[in-house]
């Protein structure tokens, strides 16, 4: 009887860890996409509540309708989008901005690395909860 129980733990215990392990690498690394969001979006974009700089703060923004920052100066391809910024859609907009907003004013090219928009999103999404 030990000795069964001790078996299926232990195959317990390595299922939780590939899950684990799993999960993590599908939430992205914080850490790195704080790098990320410095290089890419820092010039424009700022994490503070209520701080614009060319663009509009990114604090909070998961889960906010599009062009909703009320002392900034919105694109109105931005503001009839009628996007709610999920992770999805933000990764679609940071891979191709204009693609997904046509006409819209964010003037960058697109980060076309799948991983590190993963990492910045897990950023943002740190700072919106
Ligand atoms: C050269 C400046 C610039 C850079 C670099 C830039 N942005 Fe922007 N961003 C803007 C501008 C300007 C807008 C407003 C777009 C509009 O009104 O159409 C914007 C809008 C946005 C919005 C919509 C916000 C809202 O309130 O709906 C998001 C999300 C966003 N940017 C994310 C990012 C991220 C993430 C990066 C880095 C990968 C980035 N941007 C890089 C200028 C920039």
């Amino acid at each position: 009887m030990g000795h069964r129980y001790r078996r299926s733990f232990s195959i317990f215990l390595f299922v939780s860890m590939i899950l684990a392990s799993t999960l993590a690498s599908a939430a992205g690394s914080i850490k790195k996409g704080s790098a990320i969001y410095k290089r890419e979006c820092a010039e424009c974009h700022t994490m503070k509540d209520g701080t614009n700089k060319k663009g509009p703060s990114i604090f909070r923004l998961i889960g906010r309708k599009a062009g909703t920052i009320a002392n900034y100066d919105y694109s109105s391809a931005i503001k009839d989008s009628g996007i709610v910024w999920s992770t999805e859609k933000l990764d679609l907009y940071i891979k191709n901005p204009n693609k997904v907003v046509p006409g819209g004013k964010m003037k960058y090219e697109g980060l076309s690395s799948a991983k590190s928009r993963e990492d910045l999103i897990a950023y943002l999404l740190f700072f919106s909860e």
